[in-house]
């Protein structure tokens, strides 16, 4: 598995959103890798999975807004980091719309903070730079052939369109600024829709899944016929932790954009992930499952091309569609029955990266 534990053990890395979902697993894998971890998020509810991931205390925790350039700013001075990753956002369709402004500074201000941080304080041991946007940055066509890298921008929700823009303003910077740096690798990720244990997002299916157990409601299911590229988080993740290192060590050949999706051939719509959910997490069959229209419009189909990085990373996802979905049921399944969820964490990430 490209030798990255080797690479991050005693690097210096920076991880903004670290205490988010995708931060969180983020934070578990390279904990377990041994590398000294600095994380830059908000002071928020998001904190709960604080208890139920791997050790905090081994990390370095600032609390603070990605809006505020100089605390940020001062925050990466003072830890040094080799490898940043940029995670800290809005990250949902929902909440843009009721909150657009707010959606769309945090996620296109917060990476150009980012960007403009790399690009004045030019510190030395700084290599790589991986930033955190969205499968949802493309012009959404309904097309049956899966996005690829180069595909035109867009984005017809506040979300959408941040990620969109968050895309342009780091191309703008690169093009601008670090065509001729040859010292800093800088890149942007964009994955599908990621499932696993511990995102409590509202208006994601398996939170809400999750959500109408403890509540004893029925489960609401908009769109049930969308398909969506269903991926574990550890795989964005794999493939994010590879990107850095190749950043770090050949940053001129691996900067630019990358997207991190399923095998073409792998959907499945929001209907039968729920179903395969509930069976694991509802085992007495409490919960009735309803379907309704949605409030906002949501595409039918996106799909990405992720060849370039099956090709130039070597990355591809390694577990199967059903076995992500599973995995994701049974992190949650530990948490309903009040049973260790570090252990389970740390578990699954054993098996992913086949660690005995
Ligand atoms: N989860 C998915 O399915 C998915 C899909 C595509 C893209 N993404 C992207 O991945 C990234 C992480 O998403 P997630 O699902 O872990 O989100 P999350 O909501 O679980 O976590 C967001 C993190 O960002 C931090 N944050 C938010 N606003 C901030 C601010 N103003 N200043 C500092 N920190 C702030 C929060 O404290 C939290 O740590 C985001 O960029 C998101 O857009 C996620």
């Amino acid at each position: 598995m490209d030798n990255i534990e080797k690479f991050y053990k005693n690097k210096n890395v920076f991880i903004t959103g670290h205490t988010g979902f995708k931060g969180s697993w983020l934070v578990s894998v390279l904990l377990m890798f041994g590398a000294n971890i600095t994380g830059y998020s908000l002071n928020d509810s998001k904190r709960k999975n604080y208890n139920r991931f791997l050790n905090y205390k081994k990390v370095n925790n600032i609390y603070g807004d990605i809006l505020d350039l100089e605390k940020l700013k001062k925050s990466i001075r003072k830890n040094k980091p080799s490898i940043i990753f940029h995670l800290a956002a809005q990250p949902l369709v929902a909440e843009s719309y009721k909150n657009p402004l707010k959606t769309i500074q945090t996620n296109l201000i917060g990476t150009t903070n980012l960007m403009e941080i790399v690009r004045t304080q030019k510190q030395k041991g700084l290599k790589s730079l991986v930033i955190i946007t969205s499968d949802k940055c493309y012009l959404n066509r309904e097309i049956k052939r899966g996005y690829k890298e180069n595909d035109i921008l867009g984005g017809d929700d506040p979300y959408s369109a941040s990620k969109a823009a968050a895309e342009m303003a780091f191309n703008s910077f690169r093009k601008s600024f670090f065509l001729k740096n040859k010292r800093i690798g800088l890149a942007t990720a964009r994955a599908g829709n990621v499932i696993g244990g511990g995102d409590w997002s509202k208006d994601r299916l398996i939170p809400d899944c999750i959500r109408t157990i403890i509540k004893k409601e029925n489960l609401v299911i908009r769109s049930p016929s969308a398909t969506r590229p269903w991926q574990h988080v550890l795989e964005p993740i794999y493939g994010y932790l590879i990107l850095g290192k190749k950043l770090y060590k050949k940053p001129t050949i691996y900067s630019g954009s990358w997207n991190f999706g399923p095998k073409s051939n792998q959907t499945k719509n929001v209907k039968t992930v729920a179903e395969i959910v509930m069976k694991i997490v509802d085992k007495k069959r409490k919960i009735k499952i309803v379907f309704k229209k949605g409030d906002f419009k949501e595409s039918t189909l996106l799909k990405l091309n992720s060849n370039k990085a099956n090709k130039k990373l070597r990355w591809k996802t390694e577990w199967t569609m059903n076995n992500s979905i599973r995995q994701a049921a049974l992190w949650y399944d530990c948490y309903l029955n009040k049973k260790d969820t570090k252990k389970m964490t740390q578990s699954q990430i054993n098996n992913y990266f086949n660690k005995k």
